[in-house]
């Protein structure tokens, strides 16, 4: 065992120390942490514990990356990301807002309000936690996939063409990811589909440039095939349910998960190896905090408007209006968000 440098060890608790220098700790530190753009795949049925397994995950990663976390905005369960020892930043649309009631002033969060979906990123905050809140911020479902795809079309675009702020290493933690990338054709919401794999596509990518996905999912079959196949690294939970024709490897690994508690889970590095063979690991508790609540307030997309662009239509021939919403269509950068949907 080569060890690891005191720059990266010191950086963690006694306890994590002391962990990471075990053998599995070591193989989690050189084969996941240090391996920068590897992406991951949490998955189990509910209430296996996947939300704390990425908790667990991010106050490893927040010591080395920047890490954005994206909202399933369900039961409160952005608070442990405050007590992680890191700073947190929320990014939500303009026009809303987010409130922490009982929340101590020391760990009060800065909160963002962004314009245009392409606004996110430069909104991101390196050595912080990130939290993209636009779940519950935007109520109509076609213009949230729309924000959704947009972010992840402009994160790919920029990272190619080297134009992104000073973010990566980053992780991208997405809680329930089947409400972005699910695999099911949702009949009344085909912008919903069509957003999965725009996100799919544009997410795989930043890998390069040491950018890595973390998805959490209930089912290995609920995200979009490409987005399962690309996860080098997967934490099983308890009834991950992975046939072999879905993944031999994962399969086999798998064979128990249906006996796991909640606290437990097995890490199948991307070499397909896993430390102790066949026995889960145990991962710590990260409690709620008593007497804290997290209050979404506002909807961007149900705002009075100054100026209701319905007004001015009549002022214009149909000849007049009808291309330019065709560009903004093709720009894929935010100004026609509310205009196409
Ligand atoms: N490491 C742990 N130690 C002790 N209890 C745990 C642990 N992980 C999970 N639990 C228990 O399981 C419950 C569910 O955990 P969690 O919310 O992380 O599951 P989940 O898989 O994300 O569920 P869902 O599918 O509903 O989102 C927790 O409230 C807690 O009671
Ligand atoms: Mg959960």
């Amino acid at each position: 065992m080569r060890g690891i440098p005191p720059i990266i060890l010191n950086k963690y608790s006694k306890a994590k120390q002391d962990w990471l220098l075990t053998s599995r700790g070591y193989d989690f530190y050189s084969k996941f942490l240090m391996v920068k753009g590897t992406h991951c795949l949490i998955v189990g049925n509910t209430g296996s514990g996947k939300t704390q397994k990425g908790y667990w995950m991010v106050s490893y990663l927040c010591e080395l990356e920047t890490i954005v976390w994206i909202d399933a905005g369900k039961n409160n369960e952005i608070l442990p990301l405050f007590y992680l020892g890191k700073p947190v930043r929320v990014i939500c649309p303009v026009g809303t807002t987010l409130e922490f009631p009982g929340l101590p002033d020391e760990l009060k969060p800065d909160v963002i309000k962004i314009t245009f979906s392409r606004d996110v990123w430069d909104a991101v905050k390196k050595g912080h936690i990130n939290i993209f809140a636009f779940r519950n911020t935007i109520a109509d479902e076609a213009k949230k996939a729309r924000w959704m795809s947009e972010i992840f079309t402009h994160l790919s675009i920029r990272t190619r063409l080297n134009d992104m702020p000073s973010i990566f290493p980053m992780s991208i933690f997405i809680d329930e990811a089947q409400w972005i990338v699910t695999s099911h054709r949702i009949k009344s919401n085909e912008s919903r589909t069509k957003a999965a794999e725009v996100i799919t596509e544009n997410a795989l990518e930043i890998r390069g440039s040491e950018g890595r996905l973390i998805l959490l999912t209930q089912s290995f079959r609920n995200i979009t095939v490409a987005s399962r196949e690309n996860m080098p690294a997967v934490l099983i939970g308890r009834r991950a349910e992975i046939t072999s024709s879905d993944s031999k490897v994962l399969a086999e690994r798998s064979v128990y998960c249906g006996r796991y508690k909640s606290h437990q889970g097995l890490f199948v590095f991307p070499d397909g190896d896993i430390n102790p063979w066949n026995c889960p690991w145990a991962f710590p508790y990260y409690p709620m905090p008593e007497g804290v609540t997290c209050r979404y307030i506002g909807f961007w997309d149900e705002q009075p408007k100054e100026t209701d662009a319905a007004e001015l239509m009549p002022a214009m021939s149909k000849y007049e209006t009808q291309p330019r919403e065709k560009e903004i269509l093709i720009s894929r950068f935010g100004q026609g968000v509310e205009d196409e949907i």
